[in-house]
């Protein structure tokens, strides 16, 4: 009976506990989820207030991160726990203040403001009249737009934090020279800007990097005009669900059109410096893709002319006809000083006999960083004009793109085992004899053994007839001797 009512009390506590929550639930979502749809003049967004989306996909309101008393204003999913912040307007200056404001100024921008209506935040673009408007639209877009004309004066599509949503872009403006990119958290509960930084780099192809303050940390490959070619791929046919925006002024813009509304997407930067694509699937976040993946997927990890191999238990290698600069580095795992040119390429030699340089072909390669495009008719002629110019260390021709030569230092190359390009490595010829010298040998050992057993053959077979003549001689003797 006691041990009874020790349960019924327990039970008691547990329901009232419950009702608790449920009521601190109730308060809680009073007080966070009054709801509007847009901001203006007249209307403010408070502490105690979200502006949603039309179909209550996204909100836009603010929030304290895990074990932090700072206030941010964000954009996270109306409908998933735990939050999951896609945006942040005030990174860099985070507020401890209760009692800030989301409001048009005087000037039409939408700004940030704490008690003293000191501004912490502001959209800071040149408006024409105060009579603006900021929405939250179902992809996840803040925007600022005038409420006579339509037309978008601001918004967070292009202004990317750690998130890039379907429908926002990364790329640059080549006349204000300003790159938009994406910019990681500190960490999982700091939403001020961290190391690790996305963006686009136009050398004579396209890619992306992500970059560890500044060193390159990671690198796409080149922008095929469907896909970047050194992300690996199973189906060559697959196109990424990128597009590519160029404008005739050299401003160019990468960005994904929200094919699907009802699928949730991202793609995001971690603290860590992963970039990673995800979807939304049984209440929770599904790592669909991820960069770096592997040692050797980060920035030039064998050094220069060292190509990686993941298969392999020393991933490092050096290319053919290449050394480690430094044998003692190269043998304790330090690969990033790379490797040095065996022979000297012929070209530079100035020797004026025959023979010239030749081209070694590697397959399923991530083509090198500092790729120059070259613009040929033919594919040959690409092999020609790498033949032809002594800086020239190697060519590719990819489709999509065309001929591209390299006369840089060969940084940052992978050896896939599927996928990838072909890349013609340029050595001198006698590189390539001694390939011919050790075939000539195997070539000539094989006829030696070859012509060792055939006159054997014809030994053993003569030797055999011999004996049998010898037989049928005696067996006629025998015959006679019967016979007679
Ligand atoms: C703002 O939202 C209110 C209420 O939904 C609506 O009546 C008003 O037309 C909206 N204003 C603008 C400029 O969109
Ligand atoms: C928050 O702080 C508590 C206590 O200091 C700690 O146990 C917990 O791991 C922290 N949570 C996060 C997400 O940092
Ligand atoms: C908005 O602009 C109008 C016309 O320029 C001006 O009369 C009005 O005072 C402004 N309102 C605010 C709140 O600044
Ligand atoms: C607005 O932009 C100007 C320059 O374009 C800059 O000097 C100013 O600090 C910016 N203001 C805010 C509040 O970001
Ligand atoms: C990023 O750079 C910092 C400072 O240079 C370094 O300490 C850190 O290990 C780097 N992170 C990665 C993942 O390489
Ligand atoms: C969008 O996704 C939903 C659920 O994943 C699916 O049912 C629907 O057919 C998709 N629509 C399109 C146009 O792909
Ligand atoms: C690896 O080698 C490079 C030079 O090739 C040197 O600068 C670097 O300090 C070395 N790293 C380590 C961890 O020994
Ligand atoms: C090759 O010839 C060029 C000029 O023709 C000269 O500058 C260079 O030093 C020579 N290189 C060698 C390795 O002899
Ligand atoms: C070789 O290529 C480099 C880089 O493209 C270029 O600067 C140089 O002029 C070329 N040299 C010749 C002889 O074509």
């Amino acid at each position: 009976m006691e041990n009874m009512g020790g349960e019924y009390r327990t039970c008691c506590i547990l329901h009232s506990h419950m009702l608790l929550l449920l009521f601190n639930l109730l308060l809680l979502q009073r007080l966070c989820c009054t709801t509007i749809d847009n901001i203006t003049l007249a209307t403010h967004l408070s502490q105690e207030q979200v502006l949603s989306s039309p179909s209550k996909i996204f909100a836009l309101g603010f929030f304290q991160p895990t074990n932090s008393s700072d206030q941010y204003l964000g954009i996270w999913y109306e409908n998933i726990a735990p939050r999951t912040v896609v945006w942040v307007a005030n990174r860099e200056k985070p507020v401890t203040d209760t009692f800030i404001t989301l409001m048009i100024g005087s000037d039409g921008n939408l700004k940030l403001v704490d008690r003293n209506r000191d501004t912490l935040w502001s959209t800071n673009v040149t408006v024409s009249s105060n009579n603006s408007v900021a929405v939250l639209s179902n992809d996840g877009n803040l925007a600022l737009k005038d409420s006579v004309s339509g037309d978008y004066l601001w918004q967070s599509f292009e202004h990317p934090s750690e998130t890039f949503l379907l429908g926002s872009s990364i790329g640059f403006d080549a006349k204000t020279g300003e790159r938009r990119v994406m910019t990681s958290w500190k960490s999982d509960t700091d939403p001020s800007p961290g190391n690790f930084v996305v963006g686009l780099v136009q050398q004579s192809s396209l890619q992306v990097f992500i970059w560890n303050g500044s060193v390159p940390y990671w690198r796409s490959g080149q922008w095929d005009k469907t896909k970047f070619i050194g992300i690996q791929q199973r189906d060559s046919s697959y196109s990424s669900i990128f597009e590519l925006r160029e404008d005739t002024d050299g401003s160019v813009y990468l960005s994904s059109s929200p094919h699907n509304q009802t699928d949730l997407e991202k793609m995001v930067i971690s603290p860590e410096g992963h970039l990673m694509l995800a979807y939304w699937e049984d209440k929770r976040w599904k790592v669909e893709w991820k960069a770096p993946n592997s040692p050797c997927d980060v920035y030039g990890t064998c050094g220069p002319f060292g190509v990686c191999k993941a298969s392999e238990s020393t991933i490092c290698s050096c290319l053919k006809g290449f050394l480690p600069k430094s044998d003692d580095e190269w043998s304790k795992g330090n690969w990033t000083g790379g490797c040095v040119i065996r022979t000297e390429l012929l070209c530079e030699a100035n020797t004026s006999d025959e023979a010239t340089d030749r081209f070694w072909k590697m397959e399923r390669m991530k083509l090198p960083d500092f790729s120059e495009y070259q613009n040929v008719d033919y594919p040959f002629d690409c092999e020609h004009i790498c033949l032809n110019n002594c800086s020239c260390k190697g060519y590719a021709t990819v489709d999509g793109i065309g001929c591209l030569i390299w006369t840089e230092n060969l940084i940052d190359m992978q050896e896939f085992s599927f996928g990838g390009e072909a890349f013609f490595l340029r050595l001198a010829s006698t590189e390539f004899a001694h390939g011919r010298l050790r075939e000539k040998l195997i070539i000539s050992l094989s006829t030696i053994f070859c012509v060792i057993v055939i006159i054997l053959g014809i030994f053993i077979y003569g030797l055999h007839r011999k004996r049998s003549r010898k037989i049928s001689k005696t067996s006629l003797s025998h015959c006679e001797k019967l016979s007679n």
